[in-house]
């Protein structure tokens, strides 16, 4: 593996890269082939990032290696620019090690500014400059950068996973499952699932890993096998939906760009989980007593040893319903869903099932992971800048809101970028007369999905869809919903139109018809109703549609 990464580092090495100074000397960052000038719409001016610039003072990369903690600040450097990074890296956990060992420094800079524009990337990128690197110091730190440590380097190979996925970043592997796989099966297979990472993918030695369980007085420790052995297992079928699934349908006009992985629809899938209730774990060791929070820490840690951590409030941990899981659909957990062991918090935002867990704490405290603090909340939609906001106010969210999703028809281009789908009705609606469309539906905290309606007249009328659903217990309804529903063909315009789905759930809560009324610069728990604009292939027989209105 290591040498695998080694020659992968060294193919994609040029003179352009960016270098990060880092506890043990000058660690490396990254390279960048692709850079381009970035030209300014307005000004038509272009600043070319790195590029030297006398006016400012020069620092060695001995100085800049200094530069690695919190009280000293952190510094890079990239081609012959010095920046100082140290408010990025404070206020994204896990930005640090990105940019330390993640290879394109775009990753590191999408990941740290959570913007997914290129030359937006760039351009803040050069706000944090601060100097120059003496001349000819950039080119001798290419050799020392083969030597980076690569903390990905325990992350799995992905084969074909373009095939399955909409890829949003490498490193920390972030890929959405298209659309027409997901509605492909009730279940969705462990290698179509979705994966959000939001660091490295841990090493993890079985025979010395340990679970440890305790509270701020005591705490005692399982292994893998004891875990399996000692408590009774049991299996729920749940689906597992990131909060920011639907985030790049929240921008608009109106209200601006959010900031976050761009997620289309398939931030989400439906698993089957089997392992041990955390209850039942907590009870044994009589942490079910006392505390208002259960957090969960994993093993993805940065440089500082900040870890990924979430927590759920005691009640929650203590239902029937949350597990300790090993196994995703009868098969041990793959490395990128959590093996050896996961939190799985049914109904609850993806955030809160917690992956490669190794401690759970029970505490009167939330836990004070990044992700719990000052991420995954939904902010006034006045607020435009997150770290202008006082966290401590706003509460972490846990259970998600109703939400559906047209996933067929569907290209296999990226959904974000697709606006109108050439669609060609298949043999069997030819033959039926009636355009298939298919989807999604969940609900939070357990409610059954009711129904799911489509329209293709603005919301004026509605069809009620075919539901798949589980027969599921009162407020435990994990598994999502698949819904069909069959368009007769001579009802459909020949000119573009559009599709559009609404769930509601048995609490009658349902979809907005538009993102206005939820809109937060995170970008989170987009559940508006979700349109697409479809047309009707022109080569499409006459003869059986003929009377299709316009
Ligand atoms: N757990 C750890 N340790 N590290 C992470 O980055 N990501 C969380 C959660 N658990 C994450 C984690 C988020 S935001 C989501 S949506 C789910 O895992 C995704 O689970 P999956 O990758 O198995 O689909």
């Amino acid at each position: 593996m290591r040498s695998r990464l080694t020659s992968i580092f060294r193919q994609k090495s040029t003179s352009q890269f960016l270098t990060v100074g880092l506890t043990g000397g000058l660690i490396a960052g990254y390279l960048f082939s692709k850079h381009k000038p970035i030209v300014h719409a307005e000004s038509k001016t272009s600043i070319i990032i790195g590029e030297r610039k006398p006016a400012l003072p020069t620092f060695s990369m001995t100085e800049v290696a200094k530069h690695t903690t919190k009280e000293n600040g952190y510094w890079l450097a990239y081609k012959d620019g010095v920046y100082d990074v140290s408010s990025f890296v404070e206020n994204h956990p896990g930005g640090k090690q990105i940019l330390k060992t993640a290879g394109k420094a775009l990753e590191a800079c999408w990941k740290v500014f959570t913007i997914h524009q290129i030359d937006h990337v760039y351009e803040i990128l050069e706000e944090y400059r601060i100097g120059n690197l003496p001349p000819g110091e950039r080119e001798a730190n290419a050799k020392a950068q083969e030597e980076v440590l690569d903390l990905f380097q325990y992350d799995p190979e992905r084969i074909n996973a373009n095939e399955n996925f909409f890829i949003r970043s490498e490193r920390p592997y972030n890929a959405e499952t298209k659309p027409s796989i997901l509605v492909s099966s009730f279940i969705t297979p462990v290698e179509n699932f979705y994966v959000r990472n939001h660091m490295h993918v841990p090493f993890v030695n079985i025979n010395e890993y340990k679970l440890e369980i305790g509270n701020e007085k005591s705490a005692y420790s399982l292994s893998y096998d004891d875990l399996k052995d000692k408590y009774q297992s049991y299996t729920i079928t749940s689906a597992i939906q990131c909060s920011g699934n639907r985030r790049s349908a929240m921008n608009n006009e109106e209200q601006g760009t959010v900031q976050g992985t761009p997620w289309y629809v398939g931030a989400i899938g439906n698993g089957t989980w089997t392992g041990v209730k955390l209850r039942d774990v907590l009870e044994s060791f009589g942490f079910d007593k006392e505390g208002k929070h259960v957090q969960f820490i994993g093993l993805d840690c940065d440089t500082s040893q900040r870890c990924y951590g979430a927590s759920i409030p005691i009640e929650k941990a203590l239902s029937d319903d949350v597990l300790i899981a090993y196994k995703m659909n009868d098969e041990v957990l793959t490395t990128d869903h959590g093996y050896p062991l996961r939190i799985v918090v049914p109904g609850t935002v993806g955030a809160r099932s917690v992956k490669w867990v190794n401690r759970i704490v029970v505490s009167d405290k939330e836990s004070d992971s990044h992700w719990q603090k000052a991420d995954y909340k939904v902010l006034p939609s006045s607020i435009k800048q997150p770290q202008q906001v006082d966290y401590d106010r706003e509460p972490a969210l846990q259970e998600f809101n109703v939400q559906s999703a047209i996933c067929y028809p569907a290209s296999s281009e990226d959904g974000n970028k697709v606006k109108i789908l050439s669609i060609k009705p298949n043999d069997e609606d030819i033959k039926n007369q009636k355009l298939t469309i298919k989807g999604y539906a969940v609900s939070g905290g357990g409610r059954q999905i009711q129904n799911v309606q489509i329209s293709i007249d603005h919301g004026k009328t509605w069809f009620q869809t075919e539901l798949e659903q589980l027969a599921q217990p009162y407020m435990g309804a994990y598994a999502w919903t698949l819904w069909t529903y069959r368009i007769p063909l001579n009802d459909l315009p020949s000119k573009p139109f559009d599709v559009m789905c609404r769930a509601m759930d048995t609490h009658a809560n349902s979809q907005p018809d538009t993102p206005l009324g939820i809109w937060n610069i995170r970008g989170v728990m987009n559940n508006s109703w979700h349109k697409i604009t479809l047309q009707i292939d022109q080569n499409f027989p006459k003869s059986k549609n003929q009377n299709r209105t316009d």
